[in-house]
C-alpha cells in the first residue's frame, strides 16, 4: 500500500491540465448497455473507479477496452445482467447500471452497495422512481432483483423530494427506451448529469430540460453507437486551485469547466485568491493573506460537497474564523480530526465545523479517510512546516488522476512511497 510524503511550505507555481471528470464517466460507461452497438468515449482519466465499472460491465458479457485517454465499449451482446457485491462494494456508482439494464434487458440483478464513510448513503429513491416506470424490485440476499412489465418500462412522472444526482442518471437513463414520456421533477442540476444527456443525445435519445430541476425525456426504440468526450473534472480543477491558494502560489490550470465552478470561485475569491479566466484555462493566484469564508454545501448550482474538505484546509490558515455547514451528507467531517493533527482548530457540532484559522500548520503523520479527505490533508500539508505522510491513499486514487505528479509538477514537495 502507498503512502504520499509532503514536505510543506513551497509555494507552488507553473501549469497543470484538468483531466476528464470521474462523475460524468462512471454515468457515460453505464449508458452503453442502452447502446447498439461500440460507445467510444474521449478524456478518460487513469482512475481506479473507471477500471472497476470496466471490470463489471466486462462481467456482464460486454467489451470494455481502455486505452490511454480513449475507451471502446460494446455491451450489444451482454449476456448476464448482474452486478456482483465484490464489485459494488469497492464502487457504490455501479449500481448506475441498474436503470440500463431494466430499460435494455427487462431485467437486472445488482447488488445494495453498504454504507460509506460519508454517509448512509440508501438507493431507496432510485428504487421506488423505477418502481413508478412499472418496474416488479425485490430484495433477495443484499440484491436488487428487478423486472421490468411486459412491453417494458413505461414513461411516468417521478418526483425526487431529495436531489439526488445518480438517481437522476439511473432514471433519466432508463427512461430514454421506456414507452412514452418521463418527466423528472426535483432533478440534480450537476454539470454531471448534462453532459450524461448529452451524450444520450448524441446516441439518438430525446432528453430536454437537462440542467434544470425538471427534466423530460421522451422513450425511443433504440440508441445508437456514438463517440463522445467527456467534460473535465471540476472537482479535480477545484482541488488544483486550493492547493495553489493554501501554498500561496500561482499556477496556471488548462482545460477547466469555468461555468461548472462559479460557486467554487465565488468563494475563492472571496477568500482573497485571484482568479483570471481565459478560454478555457485558469490563472490562479495566491500570496496575501487568506481571508475566512463560511459556505454551505448544497446541491447544484450551490457550492459542492466534493469541494467542501479541500475548502476547509484552506480555511485552517484563514484570518478570523470560518464556519462550514455539510447539507449533503451525515458524516463527511472525518478529515477534521486529522487535519488538527497538524495544528489547525476545527471544532464540530453535528453538520457544522468552525475553523479557526492558525498561524502556522505543522508536518504530521495522517490518515485518508475518503476520497475527498486524502485530497484535503495532501493539501494541508503542502502549507504545513515540515515534513507530513498522508497513508491509505488508495482512497485518492480512485477519483484523482495522479494528483501527486500533478502537484510535484507545480513544484510542490511531494512523493508517493511503498508503506
Ligand atoms: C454523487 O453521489 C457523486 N458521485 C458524489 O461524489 C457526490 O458527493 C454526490 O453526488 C453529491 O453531489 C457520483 O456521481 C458517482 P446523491 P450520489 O444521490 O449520487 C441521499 C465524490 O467524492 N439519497 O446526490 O450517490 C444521500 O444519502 C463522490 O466524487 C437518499 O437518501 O449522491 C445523500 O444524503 C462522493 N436516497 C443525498 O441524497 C437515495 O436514493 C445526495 O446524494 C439517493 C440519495
Amino acid at each position: 500500500m502507498d503512502k504520499i510524503l509532503v514536505e510543506g511550505g513551497q509555494p507552488l507555481s507553473g501549469e497543470a491540465k484538468v483531466s476528464g471528470a470521474k462523475n460524468t464517466i462512471l454515468p457515460l460507461m453505464a449508458t452503453a448497455i442502452l447502446c447498439d452497438g461500440p460507445l467510444i468515449l474521449g478524456n478518460i482519466p487513469r482512475l481506479k473507479d473507471l477500471v472497476t465499472m470496466a471490470r463489471l460491465l466486462q462481467h456482464m458479457g460486454g467489451r470494455a477496452d481502455m486505452d490511454g485517454e480513449r475507451a471502446e465499449l460494446d455491451l450489444s451482446s451482454l449476456t448476464s445482467p448482474v452486478a456482483p457485491y465484490e464489485v459494488v462494494k469497492t464502487m457504490r456508482a455501479s449500481s448506475l447500471v441498474l436503470g440500463p439494464l431494466l430499460a435494455r434487458h427487462g431485467e437486472a440483478r445488482v447488488s445494495l452497495p453498504g454504507g460509506c464513510a460519508i454517509g448512509a448513503r440508501p438507493i431507496d429513491l432510485h428504487l421506488k422512481a423505477l418502481e413508478s416506470m412499472g418496474a416488479r424490485i425485490d430484495l433477495d440476499g443484499g440484491y436488487v432483483v428487478a423486472r421490468a412489465p411486459a412491453g417494458g418500462l413505461k414513461g411516468a412522472r417521478i418526483h425526487f423530494e431529495t436531489v439526488t444526482v445518480t438517481g437522476t442518471e439511473n432514471l433519466m437513463m432508463a427512461a430514454t427506451l421506456a414507452r412514452g414520456r418521463t418527466v423528472i421533477t426535483g432533478a440534480a442540476r450537476e454539470p454531471e448529469v448534462v453532459d450524461t444527456a448529452q451524450a444520450l443525445l448524441a446516441m439518438g435519445a430525446r432528453i430536454s430540460g437537462h440542467g434544470t430541476d425538471e427534466v423530460i425525456i421522451d422513450g425511443v426504440d433504440l440508441l445508437r453507437p456514438a463517440s463522445y468526450w467527456a467534460m473535465p473534472d471540476r472537482i479535480e480543477a477545484g482541488t488544483l486551485i486550493a492547493a495553489a491558494a493554501i501554498s500561496g502560489g500561482e499556477a496556471l490550470l488548462r482545460g477547466v469547466p469555468h461555468a461548472a465552478l462559479e460557486a467554487v470561485y465565488s468563494k475563492i475569491r472571496e477568500a482573497g485568491v485571484e482568479l483570471h479566466e481565459d478560454d478555457d484555462n485558469l490563472l490562479v493566484k495566491a500570496g496575501g493573506p487568506i481571508r475566512s469564508v463560511n459556505i454551505v454545501t448544497q446541491p447544484h448550482p450551490g457550492f459542492p460537497t466534493d469541494m467542501q474538505a479541500q475548502f476547509m484546509a484552506l480555511m485552517t490558515i484563514g484570518d478570523k474564523a470560518s464556519i462550514i455547514t455539510e447539507t449533503i451528507f451525515e458524516n463527511r467531517f472525518m478529515h477534521v480530526s486529522e487535519l488538527n493533527r497538524l495544528g489547525a482548530d476545527i471544532t464540530m457540532e453535528g453538520r457544522t465545523a468552525v475553523v479557526s484559522g492558525v498561524r502556522r500548520l505543522s508536518g504530521a503523520p495522517m490518515m485518508a479517510t475518503d476520497l475527498r479527505a486524502s485530497a484535503s490533508l495532501i493539501l494541508a500539508a503542502l502549507a504545513a512546516h515540515g515534513p507530513s505522510e498522508i497513508s491509505r491513499v488508495y482512497h485518492l486514487d480512485r477519483g484523482y488522476d495522479r494528483l501527486d505528479e500533478k502537484l510535484a509538477s507545480l513544484g510542490a514537495r511531494i512523493k508517493r512511497v511503498k508503506d
